[in-house]
């Protein structure tokens, strides 16, 4: 039993982070002296060679100055794992050593609700870039997860805002105490790929400031992101890429961000939108020209228009002295300019890294008796459905990885259980676009599952058809999810495992939530595994057979069916006018669900484990403009595990329309069996405050507020009030 695994690498690591990483600071100048250099710099730079730094140079590169010695920028995909070489036009390289290290995607370290494995992740992501020799790795992803459609729900972290902002401070922190640029994307409200590029979002300010905003704050204010890429899609009718007051007013402005702003590939459509609004870096505006077979970096929209529109005065050269000083600054965090840690690559540590996120991110959803499986009991196990064999880190889009290697769930358990038990594997379905179920294949898989001691279904999503990232399918990029039934007759397949062996467990890989009505009362146990990374398929033996006690708990709501989803229940979907008007507003996620009494299949917050919590002497005392909240939880079961303890405020009085309840904060604790612990958790105004559009500031109503302690948003244990 290795419950606390996820200790191990915070040791191995520490150490050697600590040698090699550096704060996350500029070089060894202070920032004034910074500032004086760039000034320097500034003034001896042409307007051309200005220019060419706030555009790309290559698919990947945004422009230096040799002459002056400034080197070229260099970025790499993807928010998991360092993407592989791209060569400097879109032309892969063959023969290069860019494998690397496969982490669990963003969903799966989510539902770790471990901050402290965030920074591992992004430690290791940020060794790997340095290694790879980049500046900016492009992630993390943190766009709120509001559709269980969306193609990418994969990459992002959650659909609670506190949640997305505590474990987005800690990537970018690890990534960047390596010396590499994070890259908070995509900046803001791209929370579906249906014409992404074209889509404008209707949003409220009062639903940008409370669901889709603290992410980045967070990000730049806590976490300290040196860059942000700016969305394909227009908010409020203008696009995210010339968006002055998102970009110039909020982010700059109200939020303090002193880095760069990157646009995404291909998302500026104009000059003057993108040289007036706070666009720093124009990238991926060659995609169009590849067609032409023409690719000329200088014709990009911020390219060599601007050297017209400065000198006939249309365009303040200050403007671009602004967007280049933002570029410099991050060079000099980022070391360009003296000596960055060396990193390193594919290492034992970092797939330690990726086995310890994994073990805390799968979640138990349902378990009667079935779970874990006795190692000692079985010596024959039958293992159904083609996701026990397929691998998924080569496709979904952009944050593709050429993993080192990819443990699969059928050689995590060949692993584990070695000879001494007799798998046997039966695809049961086929992995294809169209076509119904396989009769025969479903017939050999009951077969199997009848007469085995243990069975194992493992199903669900998948990236895509092949390593190709245009051949995409469901989490992927670009495309969202036609519906939520799970593909390829896999209903029919799990009711008839069931059937022929009401034991199977049910295992379920993927980005998001699937329609389990078809069987999920017949199952005794459902798995949500995520795309759980290089080592996922051992982290998942190992809870099958209790040698680690889940912990994970779900980021988002799984909802019984689309519909009783806030975004498709209270808003539409994109209509032919590519307007997609978030009528959800504040109600994202389970604060839908639980405003509008839907009962979800499985909640926000909610995940099993092998052993029992009791939670007791909750205790909230209010003092200044602080709210004390403390609990006790114990062990009461006879294994070690983790619980979440989740704090959720409820405005009894509010007089404006607010959730039932938030999430307002959260603690993971580590208890042996007969052990508690009493936490001790400070609520500040902020945990009480919505957002008055009106004042556009945060109001804090005086009145009865109910603090609620829980082990998932609907499993409340304790409740108190206090006076504000
Ligand atoms: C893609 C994605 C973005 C990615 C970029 C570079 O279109 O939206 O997440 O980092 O382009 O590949």
């Amino acid at each position: 039993m290795r419950i606390f695994r996820s200790l191990i690498p915070i040791l191995l690591l520490s150490g050697s982070f600590l040698m090699t990483g550096c704060q996350n600071s500029p070089s060894s100048m202070s920032p004034e002296a910074v500032e004086a250099r760039i000034d320097s710099m500034l003034s001896e730079m042409t307007l051309e060679e200005k220019i060419d730094m706030i555009h790309a140079s290559s698919s990947f590169t945004s422009g230096g100055v040799e002459r002056l010695g400034i080197p070229e920028l260099v970025m790499s995909d993807g928010p998991h794992g360092v993407r592989h070489e791209h060569g400097r036009d879109w032309v892969k390289d063959e023969g290069v050593a860019d494998s690397s290290t496969y982490l669990p995607v963003g969903t799966a370290l989510a539902s770790t609700w471990n901050e402290d494995l965030g920074y591992q992740f992004g430690s290791v992501l940020g060794r790997e870039a340095a290694f790879r020799g980049k500046d900016i790795i492009l992630g993390p992803g943190l766009n709120i997860i509001r559709s269980p459609l969306n193609g990418r729900n994969f990459e992002y972290l959650t659909e609670d805002p506190f949640l997305n902002a505590r474990m987005v401070v800690g990537y970018v922190r690890g990534v960047q105490d390596q010396g590499v640029a994070a890259n908070a994307k995509h900046y803001i409200a791209n929370t579906l790929e249906y014409d992404r590029e074209y889509v404008d979002v209707q949003v409220s300010e009062r639903a940008l400031r409370e669901i889709y905003l603290p992410g980045f704050k967070a990000a730049v204010q806590e976490g300290g992101v040196h860059t942000v890429m700016a969305a394909y899609n227009k908010v409020n009718g203008v696009y995210s890429a010339h968006h002055q007051y998102l970009l110039d007013d909020v982010l700059k402005g109200e939020y303090g961000f002193e880095g760069a702003v990157i646009s995404d590939w291909n998302a500026v459509k104009s000059t003057m939108g993108a040289v007036q609004a706070g666009l720093d870096i124009e990238m991926g505006s060659d995609l169009p020209m590849l067609a032409t077979g023409n690719v000329d970096y200088s014709k990009f929209f911020m390219g060599d228009t601007l050297l017209t529109l400065v000198g006939d005065g249309s365009v303040e050269e200050s403007l671009i002295d602004e967007k280049v000083r933002r570029i410099l600054r991050v060079m000099h965090r980022i070391h360009k300019f003296d000596e960055r840690p060396p990193g390193a690559y594919n290492t034992a540590e970092h797939q330690a890294v990726a086995r310890a996120i994994a073990d805390e991110a799968i979640v138990l959803l349902k378990n009667e008796d079935t779970l874990p499986l006795q190692q000692s009991e079985v010596t024959s196990l039958a293992v159904v459905g083609a996701n026990a064999t397929r691998k998924h880190a080569g496709a979904g889009g952009s944050s593709q990885v050429k993993a080192f290697y990819e443990i699969t769930p059928l050689e995590g358990l060949q692993n584990l259980l070695g000879s001494n038990v007799d798998i046997s594997f039966s695809p049961g379905y086929e992995i294809e676009r169209e076509g119904g179920p396989d009769q025969a294949l479903i017939q050999d898989a009951a077969e199997a599952v009848s007469g085995a001691d243990a069975a194992i279904f493992v199903g669900g999503w998948i990236h895509g058809y092949s390593d190709d990232w245009n051949d995409n399918a469901y989490d992927a990029e670009v495309l969202d999810k036609p519906d939520m039934n799970l593909p390829f007759g896999q209903d029919e397949l799990i009711k008839a495992v069931l059937e022929a062996n009401p034991n199977t467990v049910i295992v379920l890989v993927g980005g998001g939530p699937v329609d389990m009505r078809a069987w999920q009362h017949d199952a005794k146990s459902i798995v949500q595994a995520w795309y759980a990374g290089m080592e996922g398929g051992n982290a998942l033996a190992d809870i099958l057979f209790g040698n680690v006690n889940p912990s994970g708990k779900l980021p988002m709501t799984f909802p019984e069916r689309l519909e009783d989803s806030g975004a498709h229940a209270l808003a539409s979907y994109p209509d032919e006018n590519l307007v997609i008007d978030k009528t959800d507003d504040i109600y994202v996620g389970y604060r839908y669900f639980d405003s509008f009494n839907i009962e979800p299949a499985f909640a926000f917050g909610h995940g099993l484990s092998y052993t029992t919590f009791d939670f007791s002497d909750l205790r909230v005392e209010k003092q200044d403009d602080e709210v004390t909240v403390q609990v006790t939880v114990m062990n009461t079961g006879s294994m070690e595990g983790a619980e979440v303890i989740q704090i959720y405020v409820e405005d009894k009085e509010a007089s404006v329309a607010r959730p039932t309840k938030e999430l307002k904060a959260f603690e993971k604790v580590f208890l042996a069996p007969g052990e508690s612990s009493t936490v001790t958790i400070v609520l500040e105004e902020s945990a009480f405050s919505f957002f008055d559009e009106n004042a556009m500031s945060w109001v804090a109503e005086p009145g009865v507020f109910s603090i609620h302690a829980g082990s998932s948003s609907r499993d409340i244990r304790q409740t108190a009030n206090v006076e504000w």
